[in-house]
């Protein structure tokens, strides 16, 4: 059977055949494997759209080498997400110390005394172990003008910033034939992006998973188009097949940008627990909270999502709150109690019911978009 065609005007942009990008998805809180490593990246290029590698939690290092073995194994263009936080204080000047890793212990005595007694209550009242951490202070994240300087020399073929805005590079990136995404979940932000330079923006509504703004895709999708003009838009936050894809190529974007659907395959990394909750979450089965990153974010529902609402504590500012989540996340997973993990995870969690390789997840979807496209509309809708 002839191979369907999906192109968009962006899919002239990137090089691929599909305007279906697998998003950057960083790693999990205590230092797992990357959500979007190598092998997602590669398996998603290599079929047709484009794979964009999560490097939020790589050292400098990591991030050059994944960029080679990616390299190595696709000649397909691809993306890179990195976050770049404008300002970085873990307290007591730990952010800027020139160390590699940190006992987390030692990390928590920088922190506000109110946090640290709730994290030693809980693990009182529930038994949990004392577990030592090594937090890793050289990650990319920490250090986003060296990571930035990697991406550059590597002449990634698009960079994207998951946080921050990466206008202060687009010039940098342009002379070496680059091109640079940015993220954004209001109309805003859209537009002060937009004039910072970049070439593509990616509007993402409340219902995706990880960080996530108070806008529903719905609704932001046209508002962000509107601001952001003439840079062209992809949609994120809920799309997990065709449907979405077409939804959203109808209200005027030049393409899709999917993190939880291609988080659940084979070629995803998230650990098996948190793949298995994705597929046996329903609709409901989510929760935006403040408890992981002190940044409102969505993950699969567990009690720590209750703990954190009890405990009536602010969040500490981003990355400082991942130090208390990290905590108590090891301590959880030590002691076996799963109810109280969970990874980041969308609302469309809801209609994904099975783990596939990632090339059958991206050629579902462009034949269901192209379907929906060329011929079918539900019954109920009436044209003269
Ligand atoms: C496990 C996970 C990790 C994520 N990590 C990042 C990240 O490091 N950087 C980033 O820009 N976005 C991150 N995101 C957000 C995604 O890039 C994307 O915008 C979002 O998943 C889209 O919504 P969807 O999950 O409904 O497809 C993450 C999302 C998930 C599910």
């Amino acid at each position: 059977m002839a191979k369907p065609v999906l192109k968009t005007k962006l899919c002239d942009m990137l090089g691929i055949e599909y305007p279906i990008l697998s998003a950057g998805m960083g790693p999990t809180l205590i230092g797992e494997k990357t959500g979007a490593p190598v092998e997602l990246v590669v398996a998603v290029s290599e079929a047709g759209g484009m794979g964009v590698l999560g490097g939020s939690g790589f050292t400098v290092d990591e991030l050059r080498d994944a960029i080679r073995q990616i390299k190595s194994q696709t000649d397909k263009p691809f993306g890179v997400d990195l976050l770049l936080p404008q300002k970085i204080d873990l307290g007591g000047g730990m952010g800027s110390r020139d160390i590699d890793q940190l006992p987390l212990s030692e990390v928590l005595k920088s922190i506000p005394k109110s946090h640290a007694d709730w994290i030693n209550k809980i693990k009182a009242e529930m038994g949990l172990p004392d577990v030592e951490v090594m937090v890793r202070m050289n990650t990319t994240t920490m250090r986003p003008k060296e990571s930035v300087q990697v991406c550059l020399e590597e002449r990634v073929p698009l960079f994207c910033a998951g946080l921050g805005n990466p206008g202060f590079m687009v010039a940098d990136a342009h002379q070496r034939g680059m091109k640079v995404l940015g993220i954004t979940g209001n109309s805003k932000n859209a537009k002060r992006m937009a004039q910072s330079g970049i070439d593509l923006l990616v509007a993402q509504g409340h219902e995706g998973g990880g960080h996530t703004g108070r806008i529903g895709t719905m609704a932001l999708l046209p508002a962000a188009i509107d601001a952001a003009a003439p840079v062209p838009v992809l949609a994120a936050g809920g799309i997990g097949d065709g449907r979405g894809v077409a939804a959203s190529l109808a209200m005027g974007c030049i393409g899709v940008w999917i993190g939880t659907r291609f988080l659940a395959t084979n070629e995803g990394g998230a650990l098996p627990v948190n793949k298995q909750r994705i597929i046996s979450s329903t609709d409901e089965d989510t929760r935006v909270s403040t408890a992981y990153t002190g940044k409102t974010l969505r993950a699969s529902y567990n009690k720590y999502h209750d703990l954190w609402a009890e405990s009536g504590l602010a969040p500490l500012p981003f990355p400082t709150q991942v130090m208390v989540s990290s905590a108590l996340l090891a301590a959880f997973i030590e002691a076996k109690k799963d109810d109280y993990v969970g990874g980041l995870a969308g609302q469309v969690s809801g209609i994904i019911h099975e783990i596939k390789p990632a090339k059958t997840v991206l050629e579902e979807i462009v034949a269901q978009t192209v379907d929906i496209l060329s011929r079918r509309l539900p019954e109920s809708v009436m044209l003269k």
